[in-house]
């Protein structure tokens, strides 16, 4: 996950809101739906509700339970209350203090929102409503939001107007929810570049940042598109745009059932989900692989056959651990297909010129769907009329829904922060759409896509093999452990690997770990080389293999601590290897699979051992709605 600092003040950016008004009690929604939301890392909580005559608002720093523990304080305060909007924040600039965590509220108090999003002009709007006499509390952004709604309600004494005139003034992203005290169970809301759906009840209505928090109640819903406003109370509902004019309410059935966020007997999120992977293939293969010699079922890619042969150019982009499954898609398309790719970082895509146009395949990769860098490059280049592929496993996401075609991956909701499976599940969209596309182009040998395809089905079962047996893993992971540096480094396919094993131990570990591609070593990192520092080589049997045993071999003459994770019995390598983790034998081409495994086992352990938040790393969230 990575995030992006830049210089405007609070960003409040991975937020999650809740809203809701009904017949029910209305904390328990809200804190159940923040509950929901909060498995993605935040900092401080809040909530405000609508009493008789006041809006009350409650806030705690640190996680939910606090909140709570504030709430039952005050528990004789709100037991009438049925409307009212909650938030779990996620801070970057500005503290994670009692004063920034939202809701926030205009001077006199009557004004009360919670905000997701980055408020861009919001020095200009701050520094003409100082002069206007406003008092600003808060160092967020978002409190400038509060007052200046304030300000246009006070023209126009309408809370939909205000809130649809003040946002035509307002740059930059927004989710909002929107409470006023003339009203007496009213929410506005309304959203820029940040998701926000509304969910149906009888008599109720919800609003969330994302379906968990209302799943429970509904699985009606409604997702807001960029600038429309939706006022609700418990008996109606009004969707405008931007101009006031009244849109009709497209409602969805959400394809969720509630889940319950378990463990299932595990210690941690994590360890679960890496144990869920053998059954996350065997998902992604039902209806799609048959056998090796019936052709891949790939209905979801919308392109022509004719399209599809005519391609010549495929740009991929994402972010993070995504950006790694891109990486192996790009060795496995130009191997498999012949036809050339570029992989990026969607950061450095959006902000050049990029050549795409409409004979470019743009493949979008995204675990939240949801990652504003990757949105706004999908934007970009369906704008320049590109055939958009979205690899998602949120089929209901905003980049979902800019998507041409969209193969989603079936990994089940993530709750650990660090992506384990929905990398599984991305590699495996990439298998087989790389062998889809090669078999309408016929560009690979007929017997080479069978034997894949022929491993590809065996691969859960290998899987199941190394998680069975983790004795050396955990050994391994406690032996290095106290390092403060860690180096990964392997050559083709599983260079992605390398990156992918060192962001991995990183995010969970902080361990300062860096892949690299073994051949650039003596370029420069080797200088670093010496007997304090691990150096673990992704030796899988192959094109690279001899190659890669000489990039150890010359580590190794510099005495780092060397470490082999490998499908090779040979024996020459106990001499070279202070440490072997052995994985079973598997054909090149699906390396990356098997060798990613002990990878996250071992970053897994070593965080487990060190005693950090595994499912929860320090600075990071799951899902970066924030450029
Ligand atoms: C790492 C991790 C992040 C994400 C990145 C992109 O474990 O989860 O690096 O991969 O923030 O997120 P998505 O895939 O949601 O676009």
């Amino acid at each position: 996950m990575l995030i992006y600092y830049s210089d405007i003040g609070d960003l409040n950016s991975m937020c999650g809101i809740v809203g809701y008004t009904g017949f029910r009690p209305v904390v328990d929604i809200l804190l159940d739906g923040l509950e929901q939301l909060e498995y993605r890392g935040y900092d401080s909580s809040g909530i405000a509700v609508k009493r008789e005559s006041d809006i009350k608002v409650y806030k705690a720093i640190g996680k939910l339970v606090n909140l709570r523990e504030e709430m039952k304080k005050h528990s004789g305060e709100f037991e009438k209350s049925t409307t009212g909007i909650g938030h779990i924040r996620w801070a970057t600039h500005g503290a994670p203090t009692v004063l920034n965590a939202h809701p926030h509220t205009c001077n006199h108090g009557n004004l009360v929102l919670v905000h997701n999003g980055i408020i861009e002009n919001y020095k200009e709007l701050k520094a003409m409503l100082e002069k206007e006499g406003c008092i600003f509390k808060s160092q967020t952004d978002t409190e400038v939001v509060a007052h200046f709604i304030a300000k246009k309600y006070d023209e126009v004494k309408d809370l939909t107007k205000a809130v649809r005139l003040a946002t035509k003034e307002i740059e930059g992203a927004y989710a909002l929810c929107v409470m006023h005290n003339d009203y007496k169970n009213t929410i506005v809301a309304t959203k820029r570049n940040a998701p926000l759906l509304v969910g149906f009840g009888e008599g109720e209505f919800l609003i969330a940042s994302d379906v968990p928090a209302i799943i429970k109640y509904t699985k009606k819903a409604m997702y807001l598109s960029d600038n429309q406003i939706v006022t609700v109370t418990p008996d109606s509902i009004k969707l405008i745009d931007k101009d006031g004019v009244e849109l009709p309410q497209k409602v969805e059935l959400l394809p969720w059932e509630p889940v319950a966020l378990s463990k299932m007997g595990y210690k941690h999120f994590m360890l679960k989900e890496i144990h869920e992977q053998p059954d996350v293939i065997r998902n992604n293969l039902v209806g799609k692989l048959h056998t090796a010699s019936e052709p891949i079922v790939l209905n979801e890619v919308k392109l022509t056959k004719d399209h599809l042969k005519k391609l010549n150019r495929i740009q991929i982009i994402a972010c993070g651990t995504s950006l790694h499954a891109a990486m192996v898609g790009k060795y496995l398309i130009e191997t498999f297909c012949g036809i050339p790719v570029d992989v990026e970082a969607s950061s450095e895509y959006i902000y050049r010129r990029t050549t795409t146009d409409s004979h470019t395949l743009v493949i979008g990769v995204s675990q939240s769907g949801e990652t504003a860098d990757t949105l706004t490059a999908i934007k970009q280049a369906k704008s320049k009329g590109s055939h958009i592929l979205i690899i998602t496993n949120r089929p209901d996401s905003s980049m979902a829904r800019e998507a041409d075609s969209l193969i989603s991956v079936n990994a089940g909701i993530e709750v650990s922060v660090a992506a384990t499976k929905s990398y599984i599940a991305q590699l495996m969209a990439f298998y087989l759409l790389s062998l889809y596309m090669a078999e309408i182009k016929e560009s690979l040998d007929v017997s080479v896509i069978q034997s894949i395809k022929n491993e590809l089905m065996l691969i859960p079962q290998k899987i199941e093999q190394i998680l069975a047996s983790t004795d050396e893993i955990q050994k391994c992971a406690r032996k290095y452990s106290g390092t403060k540096d860690f180096i990964y480094i392997a050559r083709g396919i599983n260079l992605p690997t390398a990156l992918e094993g060192a962001l991995k131990l990183k995010e969970i570990s902080y361990i300062n770990a860096t892949g690299y591609a073994a051949g650039e070593l003596k370029h420069g990192p080797i200088a670093m080389l010496d007997d304090t520092l691990p150096v673990l080589s992704i030796l899988m049997k192959g094109t690279v293999y001899e190659k890669l045993l000489s990039n150890s071999e010359e580590a190794k003459a510099r005495n780092a601590r060397m470490i082999a994770l490998t499908n090779s019995l040979d024996p020459k390598l106990d001499d070279l290897f202070e440490c072997i983790i052995r994985v079973p034998d598997v054909q090149e081409f699906l390396s990356p699979i098997i060798a990613v495994i002990p990878l996250q086992l071992i970053a897994y352990y070593i965080a487990e051992f060190l005693g950090k938040d595994v499912d929860q790393p320090r600075n990071l969230a799951k899902s970066v709605t924030v450029e």
